[in-house]
């Protein structure tokens, strides 16, 4: 079976999915402290969470674990700057606990959520793999943090992971059987649906002086199941023996926020309101990733790779959600 933690959540509830399309047993562990019960459609549930070493052993005494998909974590990035304890504890200790189980139990292969918020202001656009990481928020650090353990854990204890950095996930299953819904909600495209709802009154545009050709921030957008083909591609990959790697995973196409509020005005058909606001600390002027890498090892192809269909899956769940 797979282990799929953080399964009740935004991605993990998507690739949970699409491993039991693929004919994968999973088991979902998830402490329910963000994960929506309505999102445990696939596989079995414990509940259990990562802080709690004897529980997750006993996880892995119940069910023959063959693979983790490691999804758990916190991700307000400006959280992480005003309480980084709580994302050290929860996105490092309690990896550490989840690898040390696997440990244990000779489970040898990890597909791992890391993200570009490892790399810190960029370089050089688009991102490689190869790119210095220098993380900006505790969020980039922690999983900075767990890349470099899962180095060293490879190296001494065998164990193979693949560690695929998401740009910025969007969209929802086309079948809308889950979908985004976080609480507070933070992202961009979620709120210009609420806007476009009707459940907010506009939707904030962080900064317009950015050095980009229309003065608002740019980022590469990549659609849920895309995200959670990959990771079936990086299980099957590490299946057939491949050895630990990392993997950045975008569409190569960036968008900036006013051009991703004017499609979603297409989209939707609704005229939302947007206003000009300052700059939020911390958001990099440009985030595009090149994902060739991914392309040529795993073989991976994002199919909802334009903004229109990553906008239209987010609206259909957004209204079936509300
Ligand atoms: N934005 C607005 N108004 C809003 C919300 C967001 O203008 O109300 C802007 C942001 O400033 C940013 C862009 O829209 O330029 C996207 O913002 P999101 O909050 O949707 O996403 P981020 O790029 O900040 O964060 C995402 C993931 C993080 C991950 C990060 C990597 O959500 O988990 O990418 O940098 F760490």
């Amino acid at each position: 079976m797979i282990l799929v933690t953080g399964g009740a959540g935004y991605i993990g509830s998507h690739a949970n999915k699409e491993l039991n399309l693929a004919g994968y047993e999973t088991v979902v562990l998830d402490n329910m402290s963000y994960g929506h019960e309505d999102f445990l459609k696939w596989g079995v549930f414990e509940e259990v969470d990562l802080g709690d070493l004897e529980s997750i052993r006993n996880v892995f005494r119940k069910y023959e674990i063959e693979a983790v998909m490691h999804f758990a974590a916190f991700t307000y990035v400006g959280e992480s700057v005003e309480d980084p304890q709580k994302y050290y504890l929860n996105n490092l200790r309690n990896t550490l606990n989840l690898l040390q189980v696997m440990n244990e139990f000779k489970v040898k292969k990890l597909v791992f959520s890391s993200t570009c918020a490892t790399y810190g202001n960029p370089q050089k656009i688009p991102l490689t793999e190869d790119h210095p990481q220098d993380p900006i928020n505790p969020y980039g650090q922690g999983k900075l943090m767990v890349e470099k353990v899962l180095k060293d854990y490879s190296s001494a204890y065998g164990l193979r992971y693949v560690s695929l950095r998401y740009f910025n996930a969007a969209g929802a299953d086309p079948e809308c059987e889950v979908g985004e819904r976080h609480d507070p909600e933070t992202h961009l495209i979620p709120l210009i649906l609420d806007a476009a709802m009707g459940k907010r009154e506009d939707i904030k545009i962080f900064g317009t002086d950015y050095p980009t050709p229309d003065g608002t921030c740019i980022r590469d957008y990549i659609h849920v199941t895309d995200l959670a083909d990959a990771h079936i591609k990086a299980l099957k990959y590490l299946e057939s023996g491949g050895s630990s790697e990392v993997f950045n995973l975008g569409n190569g196409n960036g968008f900036s926020v006013r051009e991703v509020i004017e499609e979603a005005r297409k989209v939707t058909g609704k005229e939302i309101k947007s206003t000009e606001t300052d700059r939020r600390p911390g958001d990099p002027p440009v985030l595009v990733g090149s994902s060739q890498k991914a392309r040529n090892i795993l073989k991976w192809q994002p199919q909802c790779d334009d903004l229109t269909k990553i906008i239209s899956t987010a609206w259909e769940w957004h209204k079936k959600d509300n």
